[in-house]
């Protein structure tokens, strides 16, 4: 993997600029704002089809070159002044060159009338890193999805229906690899039925190859010094070529179910906060059951959790989620009270064997230093104001969240109605609803329900199937002393240790995967301080801790949820014994792809397996499971999706033989 570099911009005597690597304009140098308006926004008939739009509809614009977002930004200004109150807009554009937060705000300044649409996007144009990046922007009205990187590495992972192409990756003459075949056939794939196109290139031979890709293209005016400009629309994939592999079936969308969007989400913890969030955002009303007295009760009700990313140089799917979801959730805090809710204080990982050393060495060189970088022991030392043994890896956008703050702030939504004291015992379908009852009372019903129950999930005949553990696992807590004060970033070692919150730092965590008892115990406080001891024996000392006897600290403990492969269980849930009955043949034949529908159970969709990094994918997946309930783009690369998806290991299961007789 090799990092992404921001764009090395050069800026002209009118406070316009140029890219130095393609030695091109990123806006006309007549009318920027005109031009867009002109060339995309009239060209894909943008002003009528937004006022067309009914409440909960929406409309999703692809864009090659995201550059300065100008296009963006014009097109969100029409979408506000056309569009009805409840219709949404996805806009998904790629870039390899990404503009640094400093050189976005120096270009966006150019155009005072978008300033609050501009303002809003500088406020979330944060830890964007490499892959998708979902910016949630006018409290969901609007969706912006970046694909971070090369247009011909991108594309192929998003799994969208574009409605409207915008095509802008600088002149073809300058930068041909943003015009060729391949990134046609690319815009075809992800084309909706009716799809419009425009550019503002008239080039013979790009013409010529969008049409070939089953676009009808046609020469239209200019505008300002360009004489002829090309608008289209997507006629249908070309007879000649060979159509792109239909979507399995297990990993395709369920169909959509008709009448009102209510959904019954089960499980207030980060997982459930984030879904009922981000489908009350889609207009969704939302009955949010938690049987304990308050959200966030267990495993999300540490008083600090970490953002640590532990990521691969591989590239993983684990890695990518973990990316994309990072970036997510550190947009999302931008809303929390920072110091009390959240603190961005970085994140350092200790290099404390030549194992980890090397490890660290490989992550630096696949990411860019924006997002980590390596530090001596030194240097180190200075980051975190204590004295350490080791140097290590830096986060400078990581830190530590409250995650009881996340998970309230997420549900405020007033669509949604928390139901506190709420245990979900039983499940049935009746009717086309989905019931949630307690012995004989009906807690409530819904056409859909999620299960956000962490690996409680498993009590229900429809999820028992999910091969969902339990770790336990306890934090400690410190009181911050005079000396602790002087930490001033989260370290971790195998344990972590964070910068007070109200007084007391936080020290995690135990794994325990024997123990089903929730209360602390001494063995736990004191491998948690044997591992303070392994981040630094000066914080110890500065905490006091060598004199604290384990049986009176005080901490708690909670079970985080994990699957076989560490990754989470997001998306729709099939039958298990219609399922292995269904694509049986997979146990003779793994490549085989039935074309028989998958058994889905209707309405019923999983978000869980946090396990020990929900802060980082829980808020992510809720965007994710809304994604697959609203037949929208999806917020992570088709793979990852299906990676995470809940049929993955009834599939498993199937082509290894092991399908249980039933
Ligand atoms: C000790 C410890 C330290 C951790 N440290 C970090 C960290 O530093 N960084 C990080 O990112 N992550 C950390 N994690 C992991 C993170 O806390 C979890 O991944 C995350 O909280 C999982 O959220 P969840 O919503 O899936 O589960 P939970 O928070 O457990 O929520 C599930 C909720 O569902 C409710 N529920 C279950 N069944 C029912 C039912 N039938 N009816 C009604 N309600 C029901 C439960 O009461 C619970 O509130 C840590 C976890 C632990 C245990
Ligand atoms: C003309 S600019 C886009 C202007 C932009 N739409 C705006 O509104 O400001 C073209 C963009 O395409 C990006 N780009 C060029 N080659 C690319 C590639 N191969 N993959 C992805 N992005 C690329 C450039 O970095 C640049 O930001």
């Amino acid at each position: 993997m090799t990092p992404i570099t921001p764009a090395q911009l050069d800026w002209d005597e009118q406070g316009r600029p140029h890219s130095r690597v393609f030695d091109d304009v990123y806006f006309s140098d007549k009318s920027g704002l005109e031009e867009t308006r002109y060339v995309f926004l009239e060209q894909n008939r943008l002003q009528e089809r937004f006022a067309a739009l009914p409440v909960g509809g929406r409309l999703v614009i692809g864009e090659t070159g995201f550059g300065t977002g100008l296009n963006f930004l014009c097109a969100w200004q029409l979408f506000e002044q056309q569009a009805v109150a409840g219709a949404h807009l996805h806009f998904v554009s790629v870039e390899k060159y990404p503009l640094s937060h400093a050189d976005l705000q120096r270009a966006l300044a150019l155009w005072p009338e978008l300033q609050p649409f501009a303002e809003q996007l500088l406020a979330q144009y944060i830890a964007i890193h490499q892959g998708f990046q979902r910016l949630v922007l006018d409290n969901g009205r609007v969706t912006l999805t970046l694909l971070i990187g090369d247009v011909l590495e991108q594309l192929p992972q998003l799994d969208a229906q574009i409605d409207a192409w915008f095509l802008d990756g600088f002149a073809p003459a300058k930068n041909p690899e943003m015009w060729t075949a391949e990134l046609f056939a690319q815009l075809a794939r992800l084309a909706a039925p009716g799809s419009t196109i425009s550019t503002f290139t008239s080039t013979g031979w790009v013409r010529r190859l969008i049409n070939a890709a089953g676009f009808k293209m046609k020469r239209t005016p200019g505008i300002g010094h360009k004489w002829e400009i090309l608008r289209g629309e997507f006629l249908g994939w070309p007879s000649q070529a060979p159509a792109p592999p239909p979507a399995k079936p297990w990993f395709s969308r369920p169909p959509a179910l008709d009448g009102e969007r209510h959904a019954m989400v089960i499980g207030g913890g980060l997982a459930g906060c984030a879904t009922a969030a981000s489908l009350a955002a889609r207009g969704w009303r939302v009955s949010l059951l938690e049987r304990h007295a308050a959200l966030a009760q267990e495993a999300s009700g540490n008083p600090q959790g970490v953002l640590y990313l532990k990521l691969s140089a591989h590239g993983t799917a684990l890695s990518q989620l973990i990316l994309s979801g990072f970036g997510h959730t550190r947009r999302l805090l931008e809303h929390l009270h920072r110091g009390l809710d959240w603190e961005g204080c970085g994140v350092l990982q200790l290099a404390f064997d030549a194992k980890e050393a090397e490890r660290q060495a490989q992550l630096a060189e696949a990411f860019a230093p924006e997002l980590l970088h390596l530090l001596d022991r030194d240097q180190a030392q200075r980051q975190a104001g204590i004295e350490l043994a080791h140097g290590g890896l830096f986060f400078p956008e990581g830190g530590w969240v409250h995650p009881p703050a996340l998970c309230q702030w997420q549900a405020t939504h007033p669509l949604i109605n928390v139901l506190t004291h709420h245990h979900a015992v039983e499940l049935q379908r009746v009717d086309q609803q989905w019931q949630a009852h307690d012995g004989d009372t009906l807690l409530a019903s819904a056409s859909v329900v999620v299960l956000a129950g962490a690996a409680e999930i498993r009590q229900f005949p429809a999820s028992r199937e999910l091969p969902l553990k339990r770790i336990r696992g306890q934090i400690t807590r410190l009181a911050q002393t005079p000396a602790s004060e002087a930490l001033t970033t989260v370290v971790c070692a195998e344990g972590y240790v964070a910068p007070a919150r109200l007084g007391e730092h936080t020290l995690g965590a135990s794994f325990d995967f024997k123990n089903d008892d929730l209360t602390p115990t001494a063995a736990e406080h004191a491998g948690n301080l044997t591992m303070l001891r392994e981040i630094s024996e000066d914080l110890l000392h500065r905490l006091g801790a060598e004199t604290l006897a384990p049986e009176h600290m005080e901490g708690r403990a909670a079970f985080r949820c994990t699957s076989p492969d560490y990754l989470p269980i997001v998306g729709p849930l099939a039958d298990f014994t219609a399922f292995n009955q269904a694509y049986a043949v997979l146990g003779k034949d793994a490549r085989q792809v039935p074309d028989t529908p998958c058994p889905w159970l209707p309405g019923l969709y999983i978000n869980t397996g946090h396990g020990s990094r929900g802060l980082i994918t829980a808020p992510l997946c809720g965007e994710l499971l809304a994604a697959w309930l609203n037949d929208e783009p999806l917020p992570v690369p088709a793979s990852v999706a299906e990676a995470c998806h809940p049929n993955r290991f009834a599939l498993r299961t199937l082509i290894r033989g092991k399908a249980p007789a039933r």
